[in-house]
């Protein structure tokens, strides 16, 4: 074991108390403070983490049964989630002290990442491209670029002068599909549940931003899509994708990145068109992006170029310190922030 000297001497981390039968609150999240490592065995990192990104999916595995999408989170242990953090020190071949490293281990300040701990969820040692901010690596040139990149770009597929619907717009990734739309030559109507995110999707390029709480979605989109809709980049589930059904042309293809507004109540409610799918020959296509993992480094430099070409802007919240975690996931599900969900710590 090798000993680390450094002038750190509290982590902390954010656990889970119970299950949340329904509604997540903050109450249900707990800080716990432990002393930094201070020694590694062979093939170990310790990292200081210094950015989170907290993702809705992490609130599938705070359910009492394991998700198909990933295992529940254990109850009296840190909880996972997408982060960058500097290394202090390490055990591990191609990390050195100061890299900066995607991972993980979020959701804490400090991480001690282990040596069978490989594969899309990390460690990965960031190549700094010039010009780009670190929260980047988190969001355009990360986890949520990649996501959005591959639903939109390689399944999606626009076609200059197709009508593409996408929803959560003003979201991490759905800011991000509708730019990546609107440069393959799409014409995009998307929804949001605020003014200002529909004031965000507009500013990014979207042709028309619709307000996702009217009482008659379908109809909505059928005023911003007389001719209907060719393809769906789905991030909601529930009346976004029963509206996305009614409208969509025949043969449509619709991309399901994810179904955000059951995941915390669980009784968000299910399209009651689906024979359309069938009478229309649409095709419905999920995926997970960890599928696609090969691909970061190309959607990264992709990305960072159109960053620097001023055709992609990143749009995120960021809210500061471990403290301010659990509130600030329980928002996320009130839809109260704009773009990506960051912690900066
Ligand atoms: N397939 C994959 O591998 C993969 C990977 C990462 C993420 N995802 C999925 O991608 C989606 C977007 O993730 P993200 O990181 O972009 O999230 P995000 O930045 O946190 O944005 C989520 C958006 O969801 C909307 N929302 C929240 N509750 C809602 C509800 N009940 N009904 C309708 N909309 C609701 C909010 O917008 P409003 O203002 O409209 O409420 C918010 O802007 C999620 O479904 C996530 O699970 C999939």
């Amino acid at each position: 074991m090798d000993r680390i000297s450094d002038g750190r001497r509290e982590a902390t981390e954010i656990r889970l108390r119970a299950y949340p039968p329904d509604i997540l609150r903050e109450e249900d999240f707990e800080l716990h403070r432990a002393p930094v490592p201070r020694s590694l065995e062979a093939g170990e990192l310790l990292l200081a983490n210094s950015w989170l990104s907290l993702d809705a999916s992490a609130r599938l595995r705070m359910r009492e049964s394991d998700s198909p999408y990933m295992p529940r989170i254990t109850l009296g242990g840190p909880i996972s989630g997408f982060a960058l953090g500097r290394v202090l020190s390490s055990r591990r071949s191609g990390f050195a002290e100061g890299d900066l490293v995607l991972h993980s281990s979020g959701w804490r300040t400090h991480a001690v990442i282990r040596a069978d701990e490989t594969g899309w969820r990390g460690p990965h040692r960031i190549v700094e491209e010039p010009g780009m901010s670190e929260a980047a690596y988190l969001t355009a040139l990360g986890p949520a670029g990649l996501t959005a990149y591959v639903g939109m770009v390689k399944l999606l597929d626009p076609r200059p002068g197709d009508v593409i619907f996408v929803s959560a717009a003003g979201g991490g990734i759905g800011s991000l599909a509708v730019q990546l739309a609107k440069i393959a030559g799409a014409r995009v109507v998307a929804s949001a549940g605020s003014a200002e995110k529909r004031d965000l999707v507009l500013g990014l390029g979207a042709d028309v931003a619709l307000d996702r709480r009217v009482p008659d979605l379908s109809a909505a989109l059928r005023t911003a899509a007389p001719g209907g809709i060719h393809g769906y980049f789905d991030c909601v589930g529930g009346p976004e994708l029963e509206a996305a059904i009614d409208n969509a042309r025949p043969g449509a293809r619709i991309v399901m990145c994810g179904t955000v507004s059951n995941y915390d109540t669980q009784s968000g409610s299910l399209p009651r068109n689906l024979f359309a799918i069938v009478a229309k020959e649409l095709s419905v296509k999920g995926y997970l992006t960890r599928s696609y993992a090969e691909l970061l480094p190309t959607v990264q430099a992709e990305m960072a170029k159109l960053v620097r070409d001023g055709r992609l802007r990143d749009r995120v919240t960021i809210l500061k310190g471990i403290d301010s975690v659990p509130r600030a996931f329980v928002s996320l599900f009130r839809g109260e922030h704009v773009g990506k969900l960051l912690i900066q710590l």
